[in-house]
């Protein structure tokens, strides 16, 4: 014979169970559950038992209380869906949207010199050209076995200039071309300073790009900015050579202005690479398609980068008679100016959505 206590759960999930609306299943709570209700009842009596009926009961009275408590939550959870999907389902999902940049208001006087432009056009996000040209570069790259490396912008003068081998005396550290923070610090003028940060932290081989802003105290024309963007590129291995360096930046090139694409290399001077090379291209399939382009700097590691990197870590990690490498640094904003064809860089960072629009 069950135990009384056994039957009445039974009969309260029974109860809960066959509850078809939130009234039943409240009624059925009180029911059982109640200050009066049958388990609270049940409560009372215990006082009455035996003592060693006591803890017996105690514990079948904890149970059935838990498993009617569980039953009617569980019951309802499911009513609560069930107007849930009900309210659901009274939303046409047919119906067209509103336009994201539709805000009924267009007593903004920004944009009614904009002719043309309406604020009740669908406007749905898109990439910046720059965002876009560092994907595609930074993808190609990948495929090439590059991994990304960073650093930061704001740097010191060693990153920026001693480790790459560039004199107190060069006029690039002149106060006239970079910008000085107080303390001595300073915005680093090339994304270069990532090459040497990536060798004081991995002993090579070393096959790394790093995308970033650079800065220098240029007046804002169509082709100069105070910020602009590099990627940086670094491979350190054995018996690297000039070979490796133009294979590598004529594939790049081709990927991303197409095979029918032209580079050249021209002999420069860098004081961290020797040789030094600047790289033009040239491409049919560009507007400007009859001109070379400078686009990158680029060469050979220089063999004091690497005993500057080698006396920072403390060890003979970059030894020059073993290890040999290329470096590159590719002007981003250039990249992107050939590519779509865009005449002026200031508008990278006007945000007119008259120019920004053209690359959705
Ligand atoms: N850092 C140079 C600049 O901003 C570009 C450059 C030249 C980077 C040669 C390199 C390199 O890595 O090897 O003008």
């Amino acid at each position: 014979m069950a135990h009384p206590l056994e039957q009445l759960r039974d009969h309260a999930l029974r109860e809960v169970e066959s509850a078809t609306d939130e009234q039943a299943l409240e009624a059925a709570r009180v029911k059982y559950l109640g200050r009066s209700g049958s388990v609270s009842t049940w409560g009372e009596q215990m006082k009455t038992l035996a003592k060693e009926e006591k803890p017996i009961v105690g514990k079948l009275l904890n149970e059935v209380r838990n498993a009617v408590t569980a039953a009617i939550e569980s019951r309802a959870a499911q009513f609560r869906s069930q107007k849930e999907s009900v309210g659901l389902a009274k939303i046409d999902i047919s119906l067209p949207g509103t336009p994201s940049g539709y805000s009924g208001y267009s007593g903004y006087s920004g944009y009614s010199r904009t002719a043309g432009y309406s604020r009740t056009t669908e406007s749905r996000g898109s990439f910046h050209p720059l965002t876009q040209i560092l994907e595609r570069s930074i993808e190609i790259f990948r495929r090439m076995g590059f991994a990304l490396a960073d650093g930061p912008d704001i740097e010191d003068e060693w990153h920026c200039f001693d480790a790459l081998n560039t004199p107190p005396e060069h006029p690039a550290r002149n106060e006239q071309d970079t910008f000085y923070l107080p303390d001595g610090r300073l915005l680093r003028t090339h994304t270069s300073t990532v090459q040497i940060r990536t060798m004081q932290s991995a002993p090579p081989p070393i096959r790394v790009i790093a995308p970033g802003a650079a800065y220098r105290r240029d007046e804002l024309d169509a082709t100069h900015s105070p910020q602009f963007h590099q990627i940086e590129g670094l491979y350190v291995d054995e018996n690297v050579s000039v070979a490796d360096l133009k294979g590598a930046l004529e594939f790049f090139m081709r990927e991303l202005f197409g095979s029918g694409t032209d580079v050249q290399f021209r002999p420069h001077y860098f004081p961290f690479t020797e040789p030094s090379l600047e790289v033009y291209v040239k491409s049919k399939a560009l507007k400007k398609g009859e001109q070379w382009i400078e686009v990158a700097g680029s060469g050979v590691v220089h063999p004091a980068v690497f005993e500057a990197v080698n006396k920072a870590r403390g060890d003979k990690a970059y030894d020059p008679e073993k290890w040999s490498g290329y470096a590159f640094g590719l002007g981003m904003d250039r990249l992107a100016m050939i590519l779509f064809d865009i005449p002026d860089l200031r508008l990278f960072a006007q945000n007119d959505l008259r120019f920004l629009k053209q690359f959705a």
